[in-house]
């Protein structure tokens, strides 16, 4: 391999297997973030319907929350449903808003016998009943987990929610109850609905689009990005860690030198 290539092609493209034990020597990323992109193109791919591709992707969410959650990593924020996706077939939507539920009742044993507490993100008010319970449920009988915080961006929206932020400063501002210098990045921060995160480490976007499709516009300003051709469905452990390693490459420099 010459050098010059060396800079910008990843470890994936190098077909090197990385091990848990060489991630583990190095800095995790403490927070997580995974744009679960492809299921449909996954189902097409098998002339099965888009829903199978759903099921499939459902499966995978399991196995990388696992190796988070060994791997001692703080948070994990994983797009399921964006406010843009009300634009799919109903069928596609009322299928999609099953899903929490599905995998919660199959995995939510198994997320608190390994100390993983769940929380969402997004506009809940405008889940159907039936989702909403199943993830408040999840997320009561998880809140005194110490482990991994595995986050649902559940019709999440960053524009919607860097708006509603500042709804609520302007109307603080409004009734006096805070003054315009009081209103700084931290002050931003904690209007949003990531509260209590720390900002992405890591972003992971599967399916070989290359954007950001409205997720965490404000909190990925310094996250290191990650692309890769691989459907959702099919993403692994090895992918995963792949990731993580190419990571632990980088150097942040946050402006600085
Ligand atoms: C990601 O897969 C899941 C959601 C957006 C809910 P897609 O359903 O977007 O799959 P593609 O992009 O059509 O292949
Ligand atoms: C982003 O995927 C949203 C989720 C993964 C939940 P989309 O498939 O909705 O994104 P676009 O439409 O290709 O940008
Ligand atoms: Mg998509």
């Amino acid at each position: 391999m010459f050098n010059f290539m060396k800079k910008w092609t990843n470890s994936e493209q190098l077909n090197e297997t990385i091990t848990i034990e060489q991630i583990k020597q190095h800095e995790i990323p403490k927070h997580i973030a995974i744009i679960m992109d492809g299921n449909g193109r996954w189902a097409k791919k098998r002339s099965l319907p888009r829903m199978a591709g759903h099921h499939e992707g459902m499966k995978v969410v399991r196995k990388i929350t696992k190796l988070a959650n060994e791997l001692e990593v703080k948070a994990l924020t994983l797009y399921a449903f964006s406010t843009e996706n009300w634009k799919r077939p109903k069928t596609e939507v009322d299928y999609l808003m099953k899903l929490p539920e599905q995998f919660l009742s199959t995995f939510l044993p198994e997320l608190i016998e390994e100390n993983v507490r769940v929380q969402i993100v997004g506009d809940s008010s405008k889940l159907p009943n039936h989702t909403l319970q199943a993830v408040q449920k999840a997320m009561k009988e998880t809140e005194q987990n110490t482990g991994l915080i595995l986050n649902f961006a559940l019709n999440y929206g960053s524009r919607a929610e860097i708006i509603h932020a500042v709804q609520q400063i302007a109307q603080e501002y409004k009734e006096d109850a805070i003054s315009l210098d009081q209103i700084n990045e931290d002050y931003f921060s904690d209007k949003l609905m990531t509260k209590g995160l720390e900002d992405p480490d890591l972003l992971i976007r599967t399916s070989g689009e290359i954007r950001l499709s409205n997720f965490l516009l404000w909190q990925l300003a310094y996250t290191e990005f990650w692309f890769t051709d691989v459907l959702w469905p099919d993403f692994n452990e090895q992918h995963f860690l792949t990731a993580i390693h190419d990571y632990q490459q980088r150097g942040r420099r946050f402006g600085g030198i």
